[in-house]
């Protein structure tokens, strides 16, 4: 499968993300939990320098928790703070200012030195798209007002949300491009439905998402659909095809019906808390 990610969007969203950078003191930055290292751009940390970090595990409410905890493990070892998240759930909110408020106090503890009092943290969130950025900003705002930034230092236009007296959020998350350095990035990303299902081969995503399930969570696929893990991946299908009642108006068996339904319930979680990547 060939996936393709077009060169002047990149540019444009990196030079976006660029003079945005400039404004801000931590960055926030969204992975999905389930495949962490896909769904991230390695290039935000060139971007990001100088800056505190923060990484919000998202959708850890699909992700395997020992792999969660292992990841969350791995990004902490490397000096970012992390929090796991389900960014549609508004009472995970709360302990997130703590977060950052500790990830930034070298920050704070500076102003204070320098007697500059009351200059709130300014942040951004930003991550590829699909990952929740949108969902996060929502619920982590919630009923906060977004004031315009007409003062120096504040690019004219550019929209905060005043959370508290800490902390600024820029109002437009920066997109990150996935980085497909080959092609299990893209797979991965397709499988999570980060990439538009109108470009792909929903039959050879459902096969790869088989033979994974196989390998890594064994008995899953048994136990949802009734189905012998031992037969080839196609033959598979057709069993769920068969036990689901895909069928086209003449009664044939329906393979694409079974495949999305299959990538569906995926999606959904209906086949448990799952993982594509190792830490
Ligand atoms: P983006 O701004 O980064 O592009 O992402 P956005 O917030 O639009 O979120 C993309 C999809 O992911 C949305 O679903 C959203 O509800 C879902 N989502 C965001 N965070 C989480 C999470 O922590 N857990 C889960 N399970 N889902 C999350 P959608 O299907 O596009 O829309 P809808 O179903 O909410 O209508």
């Amino acid at each position: 499968m060939n996936f393709q990610w077009y060169p002047g969007h990149m540019t444009k969203a990196k030079r976006q993300m660029q003079e945005d950078i400039k404004l801000i003191d931590l960055v926030i930055e969204l992975v999905d939990a389930r495949l962490p290292q896909s769904s991230r751009n390695p290039d935000i940390d060139e971007l990001g320098k100088n800056k505190f970090r923060l990484i919000l595990m998202n959708k850890s409410d699909l992700a395997d928790p020992k792999m969660t905890e292992a990841w969350t493990k791995f990004f902490e070892n490397k000096g970012y703070a992390v929090v796991c998240l389900d960014a549609r759930n508004k009472s995970s909110m709360s302990n997130i200012n703590r977060v950052i408020m500790e990830a930034c106090k070298e920050k704070i503890e500076r102003d204070r030195k320098r007697g500059i009092k009351n200059r709130p943290i300014r942040a951004m969130v930003v991550g590829i798209p699909n990952v929740g950025k949108s969902t996060f900003i929502n619920s982590f705002a919630g009923k906060a007002v977004a004031k315009t930034g007409n003062k120096p230092g504040v690019t004219k236009g550019k929209q905060w949300i005043r959370l508290n007296k800490n902390v600024e959020l820029l109002d437009t998350p920066g997109i990150l491009w996935p980085k497909f350095e080959d092609q299990t990035v893209g797979l991965r990303l397709a499988l999570v439905g980060s990439i538009n299902d109108q470009i792909l081969n929903i039959d050879e995503l459902s096969i790869e998402l088989i033979q994974y399930l196989k390998t890594a969570y064994p008995g899953v696929l048994k136990e949802r659909y009734e189905v012998d893990e031992a037969e080839s991946n196609s033959d598979i299908l057709l069993k769920i095809a068969e036990n689901r009642k895909c069928l086209k108006n003449g009664g044939e068996l329906d393979y694409a019906k079974a495949a999305a339904l299959l990538l569906d319930e995926f999606r959904a979680g209906t086949l448990g808390k799952i993982s594509l990547e190792q830490a």
